[in-house]
């Protein structure tokens, strides 16, 4: 273990921040460490959109299912998703433009979630915190309509970055022998590693310092993904020029 390592098993998201503010030479930094994340052959399909107007932030933490943090936090950024350059280049190169093919959107979504990643952890290295907020794609149009995100770009998340008012609990993971598998997928131990996995996060949800609750990690889950479906979500990146084929 050493000093990184410790770093990322710290992790925990915070969402409550002082009012102490993140320098801009400080988030440029932040940026620089997520842009050398790597990136699918390079193309480098990320932008990051820093929002300072409170009016923005506040349409932004409203349409996010009324996440108040998102206001209040020193820093917001939003992480999207950004073919735009890349259209260029082919342009450029006498190729034609992008047509929307699958691959480069999953390229350029895995690019940007590698850049955010590296931001947080950069972050919470200096003892800052933060917050991932997927819920900006509650509505992305609006999203787009705000920043004013041209075609071949999305919104994929948002996060808050401050100073943490205080440190949350560690959330357990699975053990890893549940997520690392050797040579073969083994579907026989999906069910037992779920179960297992349920009473820890029953014990975690009981005891944790705030909002508790009789809970497990299987009943979370199936609400989540039933509540966020997001069923405009193919519509909307296909009319960004995105997922066409
Ligand atoms: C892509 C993504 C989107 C998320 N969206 C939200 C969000 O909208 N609001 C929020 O409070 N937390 C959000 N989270 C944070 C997760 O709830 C959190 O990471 C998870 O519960 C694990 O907790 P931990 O980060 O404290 O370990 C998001 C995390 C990720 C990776």
């Amino acid at each position: 273990m050493n000093a990184v390592m410790e770093a990322m098993l710290k992790h925990a998201s915070a969402r409550q921040f002082t009012e102490q503010v993140i320098s801009q030479e400080t988030l440029e930094s932040l940026i620089r460490c997520g842009q050398a994340a790597a990136s699918s052959s390079f193309i480098q399909a990320v932008s990051v959109i820093q929002i300072t107007q409170t009016e923005t932030r506040s349409q932004i933490a409203e349409l996010a299912g009324g996440q108040t943090w998102v206001v209040n936090a020193p820093v917001f950024l939003v992480f999207c998703a950004d073919l735009q350059r890349v259209n260029y280049a082919c342009v450029k190169n006498g190729l034609g433009a992008l047509d929307g093919h699958t691959e480069h959107f999953i390229a350029a979504t895995v690019d940007i979630a590698l850049v955010a990643q590296n931001v947080l952890l950069a972050a919470e290295s200096l003892g800052l915190g933060g917050v991932f907020i997927g819920g900006i794609r509650n509505n992305p149009q609006l999203v787009c309509d705000l920043l004013k995100l041209p075609e071949q770009v999305y919104p994929v998340f948002g996060m808050c970055l401050g100073w943490p008012v205080h440190t949350n609990t560690l959330k357990p993971r699975f053990p890893v022998q549940s997520i690392l598998q050797t040579d073969q997928y083994d579907l026989s131990q999906v069910a037992s590693s779920v179960d297992d996995y349920d009473q820890q996060m029953q014990a975690y949800y009981q005891t944790r310092g705030s909002n508790q609750r009789l809970s497990t990690w299987s009943a979370q889950t199936a609400g989540a993904v039933q509540k966020k479906q997001r069923a405009h979500m193919l519509k909307f990146l296909q009319a960004r020029g995105l997922l066409l084929r």
